[in-house]
This record gives C-alpha cells, structure tokens and sequence, in this order.
C-alpha cells in the first residue's frame, strides 16, 4: 500500500448531479437531539457541525431532520415544521450548511462547491413511523404514531418490554393512502427546501429526475439495533473485532454486494463497523462499496480523515478507529429488554455530541 493519498478512498466521487466529494470518507448521520426552538438548528448545533467541518471528511450527513414536527424520534429532533414559514426554515438551515461546509472557520464566506475548502453536506430527511414515542412530535400523547401498517414494535420478548412498549410507543395507526400521499407531499417539500439552502439542490435534481446521487446500505431499528450490534448481536459487538477479513470489519457489505449486482451504476455508500484504513480500502478496491460511512468513530475523533486515516505520517498498522462498546446491562438481559443495551450505548454518543456543541 502506497501513502494515504495514493488510496482509493482518498480519491474524489463525482455524483451524477455534479457534487464532488473531495474523498469517500463520510460522517454518516447521528442525530444530534439538540433542536432549538420551533424544532430549528440553533447556536450549539452550528458550533457541532464547524467541528466536522475542519475533519477533512468527503461528505457530511446531518442527524435525522423530520418533515413533520408533529412525529418526531425524539423530542429534541430537529424537524422543518410545515405551519414555519418557508424563510424561517431557510436561514435556520441556512446557517446549518454554512457551517458544516467551511474547512476554514475564520473565513467570511463559505467556498464554492466543488472548490477547495469546501466539505459538501447533505441533510438527512425521515419520518419515523411507528419508532416515534409518544411526547415526542406536537401531536398529542393519545394520538399514534403513523405507520405502513398497525404492527407495534416489540422492544423485547418479557412482559416489561411488552409494558414499556404500549406506555412509550402505543400501536400505531396504520397510514390511508391520503397520509401516505401527505407524507410523500412533506417529503418533496422538505427536499425543495433543502435545494434552496445550497448544493441540497442537487438532491432535489436527482428526486425530479427520478434518479439518486448515492445508496446508503445501513439498518437497524430499535427492534433490533443492527447498526450498533453488527450481525452478530449485543454480546458479539463486546468484542473489537479483528481486520482478518473485510466482511467481519463492516456490518454490511455482504447485502452491499447484492445490491451492486442489482444497480452496478449506483454509487454505494457502506455504515457500520468499519475500524481500519485497510478494511475501508479493500472494499472500495473490491468494488463493494465506493463511500465509507463513519458514525461513532466520527463522535470520538471529528477530525478523523484528516488526523488518521487519510495521514500519511499514520502508519497501516496504528490507522486504527474506535468505537466504545458497552456491555448489555445483567439488569437488562434480565428484564428481557435487550434494547437497553443499545440504548445506552447511543446514549453516550448523544452526549459526546452535546460536548461538542459547547465548545
Ligand atoms: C447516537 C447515534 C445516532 C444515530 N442517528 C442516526 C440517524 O439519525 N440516522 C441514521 O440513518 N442513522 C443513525 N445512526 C446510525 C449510524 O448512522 C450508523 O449507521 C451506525 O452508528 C453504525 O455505524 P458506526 O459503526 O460507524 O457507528 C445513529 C447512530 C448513533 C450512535
């Protein structure tokens, strides 16, 4: 292996709308749970993203914006409320971007797209269906969450799980096609937004054309918590993993590689477990995948691209990223509530966050 700079992961991605993305490093999406009022990006939320911003990172992918502040995944997710006028969305997601794609924060005004100094930033839009519990959305804590159809989730197999199911998330209620058409119709609006924030516009390009820049393989839910386990569960995600092979290393690249074959001219963005300069390279040399998604690694080092991975004065060996790893609880597994465990763990991520929001 040559320096870092010589690497396939260090290499630009056009999109097809024309974004470059100056490598295939990208901050994937964590929501942050620090909305200010009105559900709006405040102060702390820019000060979060100037610190990605100077990572080095090919992309940066916000923490879930909702497109109806009336379901939200958590009570402090930042949403674009549709009763806002759109100019009130528009500078608060404004500043948003200018923040998240500045390398250099003394400099007045932010780079060109495509220019150097420029760290492309996209927003990630969600509804999220029935994983939004009750208090958590303007509607009132009688009225269900929407979902494709009324199954409830099941937060594990005991009678407290069972418990603390129906007392946070309830069942939900099982979308009319006029909800389904009105949640399409939020997320066109919200995507049109985003396009007159800056570069966001290009996504809204590729909507209209029916066509998409990029695919993230990821998953999980809270049912089961896939993308901080991996496949192999709570206890298997206690260890860290060795870099023998790449498909032990990343969470998903083995569904990464049937999509491939479906859609060989899609570029595929992989999230999830990735924890080495080698493994991200061979699957971007392997052609599994052309992005690397970085989550909790990106908590726990913001300037990561810059700082290891992609530094040539890093070594292979010490190109190493990190994630805690919390022990599922006895407590938990003895309650039948698995999910505390990942619970907790995200948990801790939030508030690493929130540090970095102060300072
Ligand atoms: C605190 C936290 C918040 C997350 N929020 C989101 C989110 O808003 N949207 C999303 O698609 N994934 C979210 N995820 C999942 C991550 O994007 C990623 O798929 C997962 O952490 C696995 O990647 P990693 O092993 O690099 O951390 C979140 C993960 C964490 C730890």
């Amino acid at each position: 292996m040559g320096g870092p700079s010589d690497l396939q992961i260090a290499q630009p991605l056009t999109l097809k709308c024309g974004l470059t993305l100056p490598n295939r490093l990208v901050k994937a999406a964590m929501a942050e749970q620090m909305a200010g009022p009105n559900q709006l990006p405040d102060e702390r939320m820019l000060t979060l993203y100037k610190h990605w911003a100077q990572g080095g990172w090919g992309l940066i992918i916000t923490g879930h914006v909702h497109i109806d502040d009336a379901h939200l995944g958590a009570p402090a997710d930042p949403a674009l409320s549709p009763s806002l006028p759109s100019d009130t969305l528009i500078t608060a997601y404004s500043a948003l971007a200018r923040a998240s794609q500045t390398t250099n924060p003394q400099s007045a005004s932010p780079p060109k797209r495509n220019q150097p100094g420029h760290t492309p930033t996209i927003i990630q839009l969600n509804h999220p269906g029935r994983q939004s519990p009750r208090g958590a959305g303007t509607r009132s804590l009688l009225t269900p969450a929407l979902a494709p159809s009324a199954v409830p989730l099941s937060l594990g197999p005991g009678l407290l799980a069972r418990a603390l199911r129906v007392l946070a998330f309830g069942t939900p209620k099982a979308m009319s096609v006029a909800e389904i058409e009105g949640v399409v119709g939020q997320f066109a609006r919200a995507a049109r937004r985003e396009g007159e924030v800056g570069e966001w516009v290009e996504q809204v390009r590729a909507v209209v054309e029916e066509g998409v820049d990029f695919v993230e393989v990821s998953g999980g839910s809270y049912e089961d918590p896939k993308m901080i386990w991996g496949n192999d569960g709570p206890d298997g995600a206690q260890e860290e993993k060795s870099d023998r092979t790449k498909a032990r290393e990343a969470f998903f690249l083995e569904f990464a590689r049937l999509i491939r074959k479906e859609f060989p001219d899609v570029p595929l963005m992989v999230t999830g477990g990735f924890s080495s300069r080698g493994g991200m390279e061979r699957a971007v040399v392997d052609g599994d995948c052309d992005l690397i998604g970085l989550a909790r690694p990106a908590v726990l080092n913001p300037l990561l691209p810059n700082n290891l991975v992609l530094n040539s004065e890093v070594k292979d060996q010490d190109a190493r990223v990190y994630r805690r790893k919390h022990k599922t609880p006895w407590f938990a597994k003895f309650l039948g509530l698995p999910v505390i465990g990942a619970g907790m763990d995200s948990q801790f991520y939030v508030n690493k966050i929130h540090e970095m929001a102060k300072a």
